[in-house]
């Protein structure tokens, strides 16, 4: 059943080592990849892809919504990993527009667990509430809730103790907010960039 895939992975594998004969032998040495991606696990958003880097130039993390809750041992330990050890210099939070669990998250149905992992988006709701109602129709909302998401997601990596212990030691680590469009395959900046304390002052007033 999933011979096509192996097919592909052959023929792509033979590619990579016609275009650089030494691309893998690289990579079994070390990685040093500079970005640390936050993303959602919503397979029309391949992160690598969209911002067109190989294997070991970004080290990711995906999850429905990509959420950075403080106590999700998963993120927390992707997180540590990067910044302390591999030393990324970026940390990228992206949604997208149109994702189902940010939908998800509002809708009034009972979903099950999922409920419990959005839980953080409802929270961005209430809080965003007379901006959210004043959007003139749900999709709008929506894609508003998928930018305030990110938002809150930078805020919670730019609080997260990792983080601020990076900062402390001087360490060159800046947290962006992006959020990319299924729609065209455009990344927009949320103009959120935290690159130590006096910028989470300044963004976020913490
Ligand atoms: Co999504």
């Amino acid at each position: 059943m999933l011979d096509a895939l192996l097919a592909n992975n052959r023929e792509w594998a033979l590619k990579k080592t016609q275009v650089d004969p030494e691309f893998f032998k690289r990579l079994v040495r070390q990685q040093t990849p500079e970005y640390f991606w936050i993303g959602c696990a919503d397979s029309r958003v391949p992160a690598n892809e969209i911002v067109n880097l190989d294997p070991g130039e970004m080290f990711v993390h995906r999850n429905v919504a990509n959420l950075a809750p403080q106590q999700d041992a998963n993120y927390l330990s992707t997180l540590q990993y990067a910044v302390h050890v591999l030393k990324v210099k970026h940390v990228l939070v992206v949604g997208h527009y149109g994702c189902g669990g940010v939908r998800t998250a509002v809708e009034s149905q009972d979903h099950g667990l999922i409920d419990h992992w959005l839980a953080p988006i409802r929270e961005v709701a209430h809080e965003h509430r007379e901006e959210l109602e004043a959007c003139p129709s749900e999709t709008v909302k929506l894609d508003r809730l998928c930018e305030l998401n990110v938002i809150a997601q930078v805020r919670n990596v730019a609080t997260n103790p990792i983080t601020v212990a990076a900062w402390r030691s001087g360490q060159d680590l800046t947290i962006h907010g992006w959020v990319y469009s299924i729609a065209d395959g455009l990344v927009t900046d949320q103009g959120v960039s935290v690159s130590g304390l006096p910028d989470r002052m300044r963004i976020f007033g913490i």
